[in-house]
């Protein structure tokens, strides 16, 4: 330890507020969070941020990006994120973000950015297009967790390689600037959740849950009420055959597959469970059991939700306030990047 981690574990994450609010957002990251803050140890300290730098890689409206901002703190509040409990904040409050990846960009090698594979899907054939800040994004996303010497950054599956990136950003730099007893960075370490639930589209088992969907009812927004949700449920792509009772039964059948995995994941059990209770019982009886179980898990987040976007002044006030907190973590490790690159600020 290179004594700028006080606690024993910080953990620090983002998201950016460009997605959607719905029950596939809730399941992955959002209600892993929550319960990282909430199983978090003595002293333990948990940072979640907005990743609004990160939003202007690609093509945005800065209207919707404000509101989305707004939006995406109510619903962590929401769905149990504490602000008194976790520093929550939007990066561009916090401007040794963007300082801190300029300074790591002269170690970072284009190599390893050239090797990214969210990059190369994104940017595709346009690469002359692309903008710099896709490029350099990891760069960005690198500097968010070294800041605050993170020890654990909790993930997708998806972002596990921007993870790695971070840990050979801070290796390089401790080998070429610090000193073997003092470490300027702590190497992070990803946690990817075991079963991170995949949900999917209601009415394409192939697809995965998403705003972008034109069909309102392929999704369960986080604004949804209960009437809606039960709807959406009964109306959700199935099939004729009852439920299997064991997984091997789900093969070829996605949709089955799917709508058993929310129940699973809302009630917090594995499939199998789930199985060996309802295998056997068709769609006809399953589907109002789900929707119920829908309704009692949301409808409470949707009530705070609905509540907390009423008075924006106040989710303003959240973010300030957590920004300033995580300010004050940033500000050492800032100064002894500067003094191990040479360079002196009056
Ligand atoms: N790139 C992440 C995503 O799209 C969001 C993110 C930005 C992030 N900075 C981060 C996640 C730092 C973890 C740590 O999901």
């Amino acid at each position: 330890m290179n004594g700028l981690v006080s606690g024993p574990m910080r953990i620090v994450s983002g998201i950016q507020p460009t997605g959607s609010l719905h029950l596939g957002n809730y399941l992955g990251a959002i209600r892993n969070w929550v319960r990282m803050q909430d199983e978090a140890g003595e002293g333990a300290e948990c940072l979640f941020f907005l990743a609004d730098l990160h939003a202007i890689s690609l093509p945005h409206d800065p209207a919707t990006l404000r509101s989305g901002t707004l939006e995406l703190t109510a619903a962590l509040v929401a769905c149990g994120l504490d602000p008194a409990r976790s520093i929550l904040f939007n990066q561009a409050q916090v401007p040794q973000h963007a300082e801190l990846q300029w300074l790591l960009s002269g170690t970072a090698r284009m190599g390893w950015l050239n090797r990214m594979t969210q990059w190369k899907d994104k940017a595709g054939k346009n690469r002359e297009g692309a903008s710099v800040a896709l490029f350099a994004y990891p760069v960005l996303q690198a500097a968010d967790v070294l800041l605050y010497q993170a020890t654990h950054v909790p993930v997708g599956e998806d972002q596990k390689q921007h993870l790695e990136l971070a840990r050979d950003i801070a290796q390089k730099f401790n080998n070429d600037f610090g000193t073997e007893d003092e470490p300027v960075f702590t190497l992070p370490e990803p946690i990817i959740p075991p079963a991170a639930a995949r949900i999917m589209s209601l009415r394409d088992g192939s697809a995965k849950m998403s705003k972008s969907d034109p069909s309102d009812m392929s999704r369960i927004n986080l604004t949804d009420d209960a009437d809606a949700i039960m709807q959406k449920v009964r109306k959700a792509k199935s099939d004729a055959e009852p439920l299997p009772s064991e997984p091997a039964g789900l093969e070829g059948r996605a949709e089955a597959r799917n709508l058993v995995t929310i129940y699973a994941a809302l009630s917090g059990q594995p499939i199998e469970a789930v199985l060996a209770e309802h295998g056997g019982t068709g769609f006809g009886a399953f589907k109002p059991a789900l929707g119920e179980l829908l309704v009692a898990v949301l409808a409470p987040i949707t009530q705070r939700f609905t509540g907390l976007l009423e008075d924006r002044d106040a989710l303003d006030a959240v973010l300030a306030e957590g920004a300033a907190r995580a300010r004050a973590i940033a500000a050492p490790t800032l100064v002894s990047v500067y003094r191990a690159l040479g360079m002196v600020r009056g």
